[in-house]
């Protein structure tokens, strides 16, 4: 599964379903009583792992998995589509983080059981984006007319990619992005801002010359993991560092997000300002893996009332 399957009507009623299982957990608690989630994680994770792990449980469901590739049968030379053919015997849906790009779409097409993209590569992470728009929801009461500032490593963020792509098709917003040369967003991503009018975007390498004009400024780590060469690392990695006399430029109503985990990026003294959702998105990043693991493989939530489509 990645959002582009899912129309805007579905991923509204996610954001939708999530506020309701936050308020009603309890009551949420059985939903995915008898099945079984997958986690199949070729890399490493912390938050994602963790929070669909987490997510299952919460609504009663059981997981079963690898966390990292050392620990199963691929050391033998076992390749991705008969892992999932395997896999796909024994649970109702996988989840998969996979370092090459186009993974979760191998893994999909060998698969009997649905497949969500936890991270493939430098490509996208879905579920990230899900997390992403839930704090925008919640902090802005709209993931749309905003000015979205995207800073750091857009080359290799995955996460800014599913995000641009997901904010296109719902419209109306200004991508500032902010990087060195080296680590400028692909093409493919910048196509779609162009295919989309009423979305527009500006390059700049300085943070400090427009930090003042954003709605939201999502910092990310520079990837040192997807780096061929690492002396390049070394010379890129601190390239942006978020301290508040940066966030002192900022709207008052500026919200920073950072899909994490972080390294330099953000100095510590951050967390503590009204402005810094980053550990918000981790909230909402378990939530919305529950509306989407219910959504997927679970009952009706008890007394939940879908949104009326549009
Ligand atoms: N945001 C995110 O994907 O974090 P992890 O790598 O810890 O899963």
């Amino acid at each position: 599964m990645t959002l582009d399957d899912l129309s805007r009507h579905q991923i509204l009623e996610l954001l939708h379903k999530a506020a309701y299982i936050d308020a009603h957990r309890r009551e949420v608690s059985h939903t995915c009583d008898g099945r079984v989630l997958a986690t199949l994680f070729y890399e490493p994770s912390t938050r994602t792992r963790l929070s669909f792990e987490t997510a299952m449980l919460r609504l009663g469901g059981k997981v079963i998995g690898f966390a990292g590739a050392q620990l199963a049968s691929v050391t033998k030379g076992e390749s991705i589509a008969d892992t999932i053919k395997t896999v796909s015997n024994y649970v109702d849906a996988i989840a998969i983080r996979h370092p090459k790009e186009g993974a979760a779409l191998v893994a999909s097409r060998a698969a009997s059981v649905p497949v969500i993209n936890a991270g493939d590569g430098g490509h996208m992470h879905p579920t990230q984006t899900l997390a992403d728009l839930a704090t925008l929801q919640s902090r802005f009461g709209r993931i749309t007319d905003l000015t979205v500032g995207l800073c750091g490593d857009l080359t290799f963020g995955r996460t800014v990619h599913s995000l641009i792509e997901t904010l296109c098709r719902f419209g109306n917003v200004r991508f500032v992005l902010i990087s060195p040369d080296e680590l400028k967003t692909p093409q493919y991503v910048i196509d779609r801002i162009n295919a989309t009018p009423s979305c527009s975007y500006v390059e700049v390498r300085d943070l400090v010359s427009v930090i003042g004009d954003l709605d939201v400024l999502y910092m990310t780590r520079v990837q040192k993991e997807r780096f061929f060469n690492e002396d390049d690392y070394l010379r890129l990695r601190d390239t942006y560092i978020l301290d508040e006399a940066k966030l002192s430029l900022a709207q008052p109503h500026m919200a920073v997000l950072h899909p994490l985990p972080r390294v330099n990026e953000i100095a510590v003294e951050v967390d503590d300002d009204p402005r810094a959702a980053y550990f918000e998105q981790v909230k909402n990043g378990m939530l919305m893996r529950m509306a989407l693991e219910s959504s997927v493989i679970g009952d009706e939530l008890p007394g939940y009332v879908p949104l009326e489509p549009k």
